[in-house]
């Protein structure tokens, strides 16, 4: 096993995915929807692998024992599954870190999990197209399998039982149409029900998630049309859609999911209001209350200003749409993570 360095975008998935397959093995961690998603590039996770004597992860500088590091090291055995090699698994250092503007409530399991899947496969010597990474990573987390692509990626819900047709394809590249998107902060704490979790809750008990399941395909086609036709106006209103058809079916949960807090609500009047008056953004929500805006290079940054006013809001990232994740093999073995970033990461 060789050092390697990986880096990985965050995600903003624009028709969302909520709710795993049912019927089907829980390993391979099968989405009931396909997703289409703009890879981030303000928000990247950078993760090494050395060589060690145990099993050790540290997550923005501090060590983890728990289920979060358990998962790690399940994924690190999939991955060395995959790679076809004989023996057990060699022990690995994991060392990552989230280099997000802010690091407060956004820490990702799509970018994580995606820098992770990549770090592993060239440290293993593991030679596996882009498409078969992102499948390991979405048996991470499925909104992983998108940060092995950059710019605008579609993920495939597929049928069939062994999820060999549930794959994440890149639809166009990040050059494609340089639009914003604007991550509002609305509280700086950790979400209190996982998105996998919630998922799970949701199938069991809302009345409103077969809808959400059975409708989901048809906003894919029509996002994807006006991704590929550059029309913000047609784009917003699906993205929109299906964010506020996701979050209806986590209210009607019983007991209910609700990721919002009071500022959410208020931001997103306010991003309503100015389209009214002709500053044009649309919002899409995940499993928390940030609002997540996306718009137009040339609006953002009277929108950025207008949304950061908004009291609440604790602060307002900007991104653009990203890279592909990827992998390097270090020359040195020491833990080589550069101090500047790591000054970035904990700030
Ligand atoms: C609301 O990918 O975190 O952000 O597969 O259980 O790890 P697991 O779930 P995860 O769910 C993401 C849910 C979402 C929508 C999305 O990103 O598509």
């Amino acid at each position: 096993m060789k050092p390697v360095r990986a880096t990985a975008c965050s995600n903003i998935a624009l028709v969302k995915y909520w709710g795993k397959r049912t019927g089907v093995s829980a390993e391979l961690n099968l989405p009931a929807v396909g997703s289409l998603s703009m890879t981030l590039d303000a928000l990247r996770t950078e993760t090494e692998l050395h060589p060690a004597d145990a099993d050790a992860f540290e997550l923005d500088g501090r060590p983890v024992h728990d289920v979060q590091a358990a998962k790690v090291w399940r994924h690190l055995d999939r991955i060395w599954a995959a790679s076809g090699r004989d023996g057990a698994r060699p022990a690995a250092r994991v060392v990552s870190y989230n280099r997000f503007p802010t690091a407060a409530g956004l820490a990702s399991s799509a970018s994580g999990f995606a820098a992770l899947t990549i770090a592993a496969a060239t440290a293993f010597g593991t030679d596996l197209p882009p498409a078969a990474l992102s499948s390991l990573a979405r048996q991470g987390s499925g909104s992983a399998a998108r940060s092995i692509f950059g710019g605008f990626v579609r993920l495939h819900r597929g049928s069939a039982p062994d999820g060999s047709d549930c794959r994440a394809r890149p639809l166009v590249g990040a050059d494609h149409w340089p639009l914003t998107l604007l991550v509002v902060q609305t509280t700086a704490g950790r979400k209190p029900i996982g998105s996998t979790d919630g998922m799970e809750r949701c199938r069991e008990t809302s009345p409103y998630y077969s809808p959400w399941v059975a409708t989901s395909e048809a906003d894919l086609d029509a996002a994807e049309a006006a991704l590929r036709a550059r029309d913000l106006p047609a784009l917003g209103r699906v993205v929109e859609h299906s964010c506020f058809k996701m979050h209806a079916s986590m209210m009607a949960t019983d007991p209910p999911l609700l990721y919002w807090n009071g500022t959410t609500v208020t931001v997103v009047h306010e991003v309503w209001q100015a389209r009214a008056e002709g500053l044009s953004g649309y919002v899409t929500i995940d499993a928390g209350p940030h609002v997540k805006v996306l718009c137009e290079p040339t609006t953002a940054t009277a929108l950025r200003e207008r949304l950061a006013a908004v009291p609440g809001v604790l602060g307002v990232i900007e991104a653009r749409p990203g890279p592909d994740a990827t992998a390097a093999i270090l020359e040195t073995t020491p833990e080589t993570i550069p101090e500047a970033g790591r000054e970035e990461a904990s700030a």
